[in-house]
């Protein structure tokens, strides 16, 4: 059974399911170079049919994802061109009069000079405009089932939970046994928590959904009071949480704690805010920044950690999958893994929207199979995300050609893994160099595993800064992550119950030896790590890289950080890795057989 997933939304992204696995996924920012790019994804679409030569015709269907989706946020691109301005502008000049002054309020109309009806389709804006957007939600069948070339196969919308759950399911190892699966985000199709039992041989059972889980809409509005950009840099929050300490965090936390409480599986207010923003804005007035970000992270952990424990109590289920906006809260979900009652657990790499193509395909197969019976099978490997695109070993040679006679730069062509581990490794073992690595296929999701990925050793903290300020201008704050080899991930992370992250989607407490081989990929404040553990068949390359620098350096563990320039996605062809670079402190591009070096770099002022 062949299905396209498609989500059009923020970070539009489509997936192609055969046979009970995702095959190829990726979102259409790494083709408009628009960080989470929320036009219709039409890039996307074609590289999927592309990956498995196969025309629209031959696809048993489509599943869009969510029922519903919000037509003036398409039309003005929210997610996609908003600044903090805009989200500012968006929180007086829309949700004040529209939740606090109780008066009639227009998104359109605050934001009509962002309509942009040039979009794809073209021939369907103005249409839809003068019925106010109404029939979008259905419409959308229609434009995908004509950019396909008028098929007559289903094309169908799913639920927008349903999709974040079996995306938690189907990805995790847990996919041939039964599982209690959380959904957690900001909002979808009305509501925003949902908790599932999936078991093999049955129809899926949403045992309890929530219109009152509020945590994701709240982290959001914190995020952007604390002067950052909403639905994108919450995890910037989380990474400035742990240096929050004592009385500082205390008149924040107390904050939090009067309004959401979890009580058996829901949530209820013990006093419901009047909106998300302007209510905590008044009551967090005089609160420190990183207090804030303190308190509010450890309510969310609370919370979260409660719900997951009273939802495990109630069904007997300990093997937890979580899935949804809210699970990429990597440090919230290292504290529900330790939780006693959690015997097994699980969460799939980017659980936000994105994922919901790749979610819907699991759901279309299901209804398409009867709706009786919930897949069972698929590959031993079915949670890996190097579901995108690669550079042919053609494609690699036909770009260098254009290099070769720059003098600026020295290509090595057949590298070994011994050689690049000498070139990471700091003096006086190597040279201490920091690589950007385009090689295999592109990671599906917000984080880079090893593929799309700026590598260093992770033994110097000066690397750090270093590559804050010359190559990503990212925020001071915010922590590296390491990749640990499986062979190391007892000595490095604190896991007794050997959970599997392949995707950093839990943040782990590192024992001393881990912190002592890994600090620039470790939190500073807490010597936490969002640890990659790698697995050689899930990258073989990768883990015979790691392998070559531990034998090196007798450290089992790379830092690692998405290859882009800040704001930007990260990087999907050679021209785009070329692109970040050049313009870059980065001494070095590797690829998937040879290395291109900076002859003389400002960071390392080194000879090739
Ligand atoms: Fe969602």
């Amino acid at each position: 059974m062949k299905i396209l997933g498609i989500y059009w939304g923020m970070c539009s992204t489509s997936s192609l399911f055969v046979d009970g696995n995702i095959i190829h996924a990726v979102s259409e920012e790494r083709f408009t170079r628009r960080k989470n790019e929320d036009r219709f994804p039409a890039e996307s679409i074609k590289s999927c049919l592309l990956s498995a030569k196969i025309k629209p015709s031959s696809l048993n269907g489509v599943a869009i994802a969510s029922m519903r989706q919000p037509f003036f946020d398409t039309l003005i691109h929210k997610y996609s061109s908003f600044s903090i301005q805009d989200y500012i502008r968006e929180q007086k000049e829309y949700w004040y009069p529209k939740l606090i002054e109780k008066k009639e309020a227009n998104l359109y109309a605050v934001f009509a000079d962002r309509v942009d009806k040039a979009q794809y389709p073209t021939n369907y804006w103005d249409t839809a405009l003068s019925r106010s957007g109404t029939g979008f939600d259905i419409d959308r069948e229609g434009i995908v089932a004509d950019f396909l070339g008028g098929v007559e196969i289903p094309v169908q919308r799913i639920e927008h939970h349903r999709s974040h759950a079996a995306y938690g399911y189907y990805m995790s190892p847990f996919r041939n046994d039964t599982a209690l699966v959380f959904t957690i985000d900001g909002w979808g199709d009305g509501l925003n928590a949902t908790i599932n039992i999936f078991e093999p041989g049955k129809e899926v059972q949403r045992v309890f959904s929530t219109t009152t889980a509020n945590i994701g809409r709240i982290y959001r509005y914190m995020t952007l009071l604390l002067g950052m950009k909403p639905n994108e840099h919450e995890y910037k929050i989380m990474g400035l949480a742990p240096y929050g300490k004592g009385s500082i965090v205390e008149n924040a936390y107390r904050v939090f704690v009067e309004t959401l409480y979890v009580d058996g599986l829901d949530f209820k207010w013990k006093q419901q805010p009047t909106d998300s923003y302007f209510w905590f804005r008044d009551r967090l007035e005089g609160c420190r920044f990183d207090g804030i970000a303190a308190g509010l992270q450890q309510w969310t952990e609370e919370l979260l950690c409660q719900w997951v424990k009273n939802a495990v109590s109630h069904f007997g289920i300990g093997t937890v999958v979580l899935s949804g906006g809210v699970a990429m809260n990597v440090k919230a979900m290292g504290k529900i893994a330790s939780l006693p009652e959690v015997k097994r657990f699980f969460v799939a790499g980017t659980g936000s929207d994105e994922s919901l193509a790749l979610g819907a395909t699991f759901c279309l197969a299901e209804d398409l199979a009867g709706g009786k019976e919930k897949l069972t099978g698929g590959k031993e490997n079915s949670c890996s995300l190097y579901l995108g695109s690669w550079n042919t070993s053609e494609e690699e040679q036909a770009f260098l050609r254009g290099v070769r006679n720059d003098p600026a730069y020295e290509v090595v062509d057949k590298t070994t893994f011994e050689f690049i581990a000498e070139l990471l490794a700091a003096p006086p073992l190597g040279r201490g160099l920091v690589l950007g690595r385009c090689a295999g296929a592109m990671e599906f999701g917000q984080r880079a595993l090893g593929n799309r990925s700026i590598i260093a050793d992770p033994i110097n903290p000066a690397v750090v800064p270093r590559i804050n300020q010359m190559i990503k201008n990212r925020d001071f704050w915010m922590p590296f992550a390491p990749v640990v080899l499986d062979s190391y991930s007892e000595k490095y992370l604190i896991n007794p119950k050997r959970i599997t992250s392949p995707h950093m989607t839990v943040g782990f407490e590192t024992t001393s030896e881990g912190w002592k081989a890994m600090p620039a990929a470790c939190h500073p404040a807490d010597h936490t790590a969002r640890a990659q553990i790698l697995y050689h068949q899930d990258n073989p390359a990768l883990y015979g890289l790691l392998q070559a620098f531990a034998e090196k350096t007798g450290r089992g563990a790379i830092l690692n950080t998405s290859f882009n320039l800040h704001g930007y996605p990260i990087v999907n062809t050679i021209a785009d890795g070329w692109d970040v670079f050049t313009k870059s402190g980065l001494d070095g591009l590797l690829l998937a057989d040879s290395l291109v070096l900076k002859k003389r770099t400002q960071a390392s002022g080194f000879e090739v």
